[in-house]
C-alpha cells in the first residue's frame, strides 16, 4: 500500500523536533509537516481542557494539509488529549509517553527517575502506566521552567544548569539507575544532564520507539510514500522562528504563521 501524503507532527513548541529527527532518520523519503505551537508553550501547566482544545486546533491545521497520520510529538498532549483526538478524528494518531517500561524492566536498583511536565505526571494515562510497576520505586520530578528556557534558546544557560542540578540531585541520592525523559523537549538537554549524572545512570527517551511505531503503522495500514522524490519537510511556527531554525541547524526554512 502506498500513500504520498505527508506525516503531520505537532508539539507545544520546538521540543517535538527531537521526535521529528528520529522519524526523518528512519523514514527519510517521507514528506513531513511539523507544527510548533510555541505561542502557547508550555502546555505542561495548562488544564486538561485547554490541552485538548489546543491539540484539536493543531490537528485541524494538519488535516487541512492532507496529513495521512499525525504524531503527537508531545507527552503532555498525548497523556491528556490522545483519547479525545482518536474519538473525534478518523486519522491514525501516534502518541508519545514516558518510557517507564524499558527503564523498569532493566533497572537493577529497582529505582528509576522520571523528569516530565506537571500535565504529564498528573494525567490519568501516566498514573495507569506507573501502576503496573509496583515493585519499582519511581521518583517523579516536574521539570518546572525547563521548557520555557528551551523555547527561549537558553539550553546552555547557567539557569538551566542550576535547575537540572536541583531536579537531578535527589534522584542521584536515591540511587536510581535509569532516568526517563518524559517530555519531548528534554532530549536537547542530554549533554548537560550527562555532565551531572554519574556514569552508572542511563538516560532513556521515547523518540526511537515512536519512529519505529510510525513506520509500522504506515507499513501495515496507512501506506508509505511511493515516489522517490527528495522528501519535503515543512516547519510551521507561531512564535520564535529563530529558535526553531537553530534547533534544526538552520537547514530548513521556517514558515511563520499565526495559528
Ligand atoms: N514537549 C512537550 C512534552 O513532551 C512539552 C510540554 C510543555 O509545553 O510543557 O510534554
Amino acid at each position: 500500500m502506498t500513500n504520498n501524503n505527508p506525516i503531520g507532527l505537532f508539539d507545544s513548541g520546538i521540543g517535538g523536533t527531537s521526535i521529528w529527527k528520529e522519524i526523518h532518520q528512519l523514514l527519510p523519503n517521507e514528506d513531513t509537516i511539523y507544527l510548533a505551537d510555541s505561542k502557547n508553550a508550555p502546555y505542561g501547566q495548562k488544564s486538561k481542557e485547554e490541552i485538548i482544545y489546543l491539540s484539536c486546533k493543531n490537528t485541524e491545521f494538519l488535516l487541512e494539509q492532507n496529513c495521512k497520520l499525525i504524531v503527537v510529538a508531545c507527552n503532555t498532549a498525548t497523556t491528556n488529549a490522545i483519547k479525545e483526538l482518536r474519538t473525534k478524528y478518523k486519522i491514525p494518531f501516534i502518541g508519545i509517553e514516558p518510557a517507564i517500561k524499558p527503564a523498569a524492566l532493566h533497572s537493577k536498583t529497582q529505582k528509576i527517575g522520571i523528569l516530565a511536565t506537571k500535565g504529564t505526571l498528573n494525567s490519568e494515562l501516566f498514573y495507569k502506566n506507573v501502576e503496573q510497576y509496583q515493585d519499582i520505586q519511581i521518583i517523579e520530578q516536574i521539570g518546572y521552567g525547563l521548557v520555557e528556557l528551551i523555547e527561549n534558546g537558553q539550553i546552555n544557560s547557567i539557569e538551566m544548569n542550576q535547575l537540572l542540578h536541583k531536579y537531578l540531585t535527589p534522584m542521584i541520592q536515591s540511587n536510581i539507575d535509569y532516568l526517563v525523559l518524559g517530555c519531548s523537549h528534554y532530549p536537547y538537554l542530554i549533554p548537560q544532564i550527562k555532565k551531572i549524572l554519574p556514569e552508572n545512570i542511563s538516560i532513556i527517551d521515547s523518540g526511537e520507539a515512536v519512529a519505529k511505531q510510525t513506520k509500522k503503522i504506515l507499513e501495515e495500514s496507512v501506506g508509505l510514500k511511493e515516489n522517490t522524490n527528495p522528501s519535503k519537510c515543512l516547519f510551521y511556527t507561531n512564535s520564535n522562528s529563530d529558535v526553531l531554525s537553530g534547533i534544526l541547524e538552520n537547514k530548513y526554512p521556517i514558515i511563520a504563521k499565526d495559528f
